[in-house]
């Protein structure tokens, strides 16, 4: 499965950027079945006349375009700070937050969904920040084509799909073959954070990464860790609290030596 191109509506000119695959089945994948299992489903979604202008005038600085060519992360951001990956970032409402905090470090935002990398670029203009590259592309390719080995100084997940129905567990993106691929890209020493407001996930996150190999939970009791006051609330906790749910936070270490990924 490659990621496909779209002609982007810039004004007076086009711009290329990468589209996850149009597929029902959507990251990771199973390879006991041929269809790639994947993580999100393609919501339509319209995008807003602000949105379709930052996309036209602001994606060529901001965004990655696609290609299978492996990132240069300083020639990408300009300078050597170390690089955090936010995967499913929906809207981008903690993204540029803990970049507009964090000056210091580099963040690589990573979302299929086209509205919601429109909502981050307009974000990244109205705030003026700087240290943020977007890409609008399934994570797991992305990651495993474009993302150089043991580059990556930390990785957050914040309220992934929590697919509920058994049937649908599969799609779940924290499956141990996808965290090997997290671990593979991010230095030793650096942390993967993730958070759900779903209980049984989190379960289910807790059982994966304490069965990787190459990471160590951060958490004394071995369970889930207080929220760190890097991660700023995002739209889909504050939906979830509404529903009287209770966040998890799971902070994990990669170790020196970690595995390959699958
Ligand atoms: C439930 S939303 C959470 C959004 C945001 N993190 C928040 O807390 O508000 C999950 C997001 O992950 C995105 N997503 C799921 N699988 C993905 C993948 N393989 N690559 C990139 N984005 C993905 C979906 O498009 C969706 O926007």
């Amino acid at each position: 499965m490659g990621i496909g191109t779209i002609a982007f509506f810039g004004l007076g000119h086009i711009r290329q950027m990468s589209r996850p695959s149009q597929d029902k089945e959507v990251s990771g994948s199973d390879s006991a079945h041929r269809r790639p299992v994947r993580s999100y489903v393609l919501r339509g979604g319209r995008l807003t006349e602000g949105q379709k202008r930052a996309l036209a005038e602001l994606w060529p600085h901001f965004g990655i375009d696609d290609s299978d060519a492996m990132l240069d992360l300083g020639e990408l951001f300009g300078n050597r700070a170390p690089v955090i990956m936010e995967i499913g970032f929906g809207n981008g409402e903690a993204t540029w937050q803990m970049a507009g905090a964090h000056p210091e470090e580099n963040y690589i935002g990573v979302e299929v969904h086209r509205p919601g990398v429109g909502h981050l670029l307009l974000k990244i203009e109205k705030h003026g920040i700087r240290n943020i590259r977007i890409a609008c592309a399934d994570a797991a390719e992305f990651l495993r084509k474009r993302i150089p080995e043991g580059s990556l100084e930390g990785v957050r997940i914040y309220f992934p799909d929590p697919w509920p129905k058994k049937r649908h567990h599969k799609r779940r993106i924290i499956q141990p073959s996808f965290v090997r691929l997290l671990a593979s890209r991010m230095r030793p020493g650096a942390i993967l954070h993730v958070a759900t407001d779903w209980e049984p996930y989190a379960e289910h996150m807790l059982e994966v990464l304490d069965s990787v190999n190459g990471f160590v939970n951060l958490s004394t009791s071995g369970g889930f860790h207080n929220k760190p006051d890097w991660r700023p609330e995002t739209k889909y906790e504050k939906r979830g609290e509404r529903l009287g749910h209770k966040v998890k936070d799971l902070l994990f270490r990669r170790m020196a030596s970690a595995p390959c990924s699958g």
